[in-house]
């Protein structure tokens, strides 16, 4: 009998930001497929996705972390390797967004964004990789943003971090190879979560500047983007590594 495709049966998942939005589906899309999953996030909100997973017949697991802590971060996978034996999926989705003219930021929100976004990330492929590298196997998925591919108003800072996450994709991809652990980012466009919601609520002209340049004419669901990173931590995306996917219904910029 053939597998199903895209099954999880029976790997651990480790889902950053996992108390909404994008985190919270991918969560929900890799337990259907048979994960168990940990949760890392400072949400409110996580022990409610977390009995979500439950009650899909699978292990979860909400951990309160803050990204932007190191020590949290390896205390967080030393537990979840302890509880669950071993982390084979990495998601790493944690984010904030930070939307401000480039003259008219601080220091400081430049110091968080790049702490949370891009270093956070990077704690985590650290902690976890020791684990895949013995067992020569492993699945890392860093959710980039189109704003690190592309150039726009607003987000110097916020498309630095997400571009230096799709560089270190890259670069990590190459020395983790030759233990078979898949490195890729998914790099979503507008997607219909708290974070771009918010964008809409403080710049709306803004917000609307950017919706007018998508093909599709409306945002993406947070299970368009959770179908993508499901796609690349399963077996089928075995010989994919290094990539960036886009998943942003098409972009016009002029
Ligand atoms: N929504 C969009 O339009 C969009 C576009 C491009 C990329 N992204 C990326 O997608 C990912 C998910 O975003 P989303 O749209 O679901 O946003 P969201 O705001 O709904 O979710 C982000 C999650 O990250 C968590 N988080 C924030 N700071 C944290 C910290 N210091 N430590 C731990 N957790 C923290 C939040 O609590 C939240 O649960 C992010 O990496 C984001 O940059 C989103």
């Amino acid at each position: 009998m053939q597998p199903t495709p895209f099954s999880l049966e029976g790997k651990v998942a480790l889902i950053t930001g996992g108390g909404g939005g994008i985190g919270r589906q991918t969560a929900l899309s890799v337990a259907k497929a048979g994960a168990h999953v940990v949760l890392a996030d400072i949400s409110d909100n996580l022990e409610s996705v977390a009995e979500e997973v439950r009650a899909l017949g699978r292990n979860a697991r909400a951990m309160r972390v803050d990204v932007s802590e190191n020590p949290q971060i390896y205390e967080a996978v030393a537990a979840a390797q302890a509880e669950f034996g071993r982390i084979d999926i990495l998601v790493n989705n944690a984010a904030m967004h930070l939307v401000e003219r480039f003259s008219e930021g601080s220091p400081e929100n430049w110091d968080k964004c790049l702490r949370i976004n891009l270093l956070g990330q990077i704690v985590f492929c650290h902690a976890v990789m020791g684990g895949m590298i013995e067992r020569r196997s492993g699945k890392i998925v860093n959710v980039a943003s189109d704003a690190g591919r592309v150039g726009s108003l607003g987000q110097a800072v916020y498309g630095a971090s997400k571009g230096g996450l799709i560089a270190f994709t890259r670069n990590l991809a190459v020395e983790l190879a030759r233990y078979h652990i898949n490195v890729n980012c998914v790099s979503p466009g507008l997607v219909n979560t708290e974070m771009w919601n918010s964008t809409r609520r403080d710049n709306p002209k803004l917000a609307h500047a950017y919706e007018n340049t998508v093909l599709w004419k409306r945002l993406g669901e947070p299970e368009e983007i959770a179908a993508a990173i499901l796609f690349l931590v399963s077996q089928e995306a075995e010989y994919i590594t290094g990539q960036t996917l886009s998943v942003n219904g098409g972009v016009f910029i002029a």
